[in-house]
């Protein structure tokens, strides 16, 4: 089992990448061979819009036609058996490199026609961790809850089930002294830092276990192999964590 981790923070150790260490360790305990990529290591465009994906007869099959430094990447994600992206929230959404990436990974599965809600033929079970400054009784309030639903309904698209998790009031620089930033208690930062990132972590881990759990099952089926003597039934995939069915459909 592959699962691959896609950082859309500029920050390789900061908060985004804290969450999709964690999340690769919960695939690791499930046997999954990991990876971690940084986006801003790589330099590519979002959608160019070409259409090649919508084509009459295309061949594409869910895959982006524009080739640059995404390309490799996206081919990796669409062979993977689980993919977890990681962003912070800039002005309200995903940073614009995961957006670009988004629309590369999701656009091209999204059929026009009616017979077909889905072109990619796959099954990826994917995964989001948010990142934020904002605190924590904020995030309904600014209607973030809707674009992480949003996400997860697109991301469906890859086959899988798709979960989130949310990791609210990050601590943002090493050192608060250096900064004009009264907004912020720092205090708090640090005890939010200390006491509630470590349990979103352990959500980013068991994400990531259950995504995998749900991978695991699909190959032989629950019936056969609970009945192969020597062999773990593997436990039952556990519903989305942060989101249920029925967000909106693109
Ligand atoms: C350009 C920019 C825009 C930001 N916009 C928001 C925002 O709209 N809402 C929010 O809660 N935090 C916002 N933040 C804070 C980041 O989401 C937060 O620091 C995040 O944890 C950074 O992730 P990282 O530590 O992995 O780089 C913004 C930060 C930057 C640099």
């Amino acid at each position: 089992m592959k699962a691959l981790a896609i950082n859309g923070s500029p920050r390789r150790g900061a908060n985004t990448a804290t969450m999709l260490r964690h999340a690769l360790a919960g695939a690791a305990s499930r046997g999954a061979e990991t990876k971690l990529v940084h986006l801003r290591d790589l330099s590519f465009s979002g959608c160019a819009s070409c259409f090649a994906c919508k084509r009459k007869g295309a061949r594409t099959e869910g895959r982006c036609a524009l080739r640059d430094d995404a390309t490799p990447l996206l081919d990796e994600a669409l062979g993977s058996d689980v993919v977890v992206l990681g962003s912070p929230m800039y002005l309200g959404g995903v940073t614009g490199a995961m957006k670009s990436l988004l629309e590369r990974l999701v656009f091209p599965s999204l059929s026009y026609d009616v017979a077909d809600r889905r072109c990619f033929k796959g099954r990826i079970a994917t995964g989001f961790a948010y990142t934020m400054g904002m605190p924590h009784d904020l995030v309904e309030r600014a209607g973030y809850p809707a674009l992480f639903e949003a996400n997860r309904s697109y991301l469906e698209l890859l086959g899988g089930p798709s979960a989130y998790v949310v990791a609210a009031d990050a601590y943002q620089f090493d050192d608060y002294a250096r900064y004009a930033a009264s907004n912020f208690d720092e205090r708090e930062k640090a005890r939010v830092r200390a006491e509630r990132f470590p349990r979103e972590c352990e959500e980013a881990y068991a994400m990531a276990v259950a995504l995998c759990e749900s991978s695991e099952v699909r190959p032989l089926g629950p019936v056969r192999r609970a009945n192969r003597p020597g062999m773990q039934r593997p436990s039952t995939p556990r519903a989305p964590i942060g989101g249920g069915p029925g967000g909106p459909r693109p």
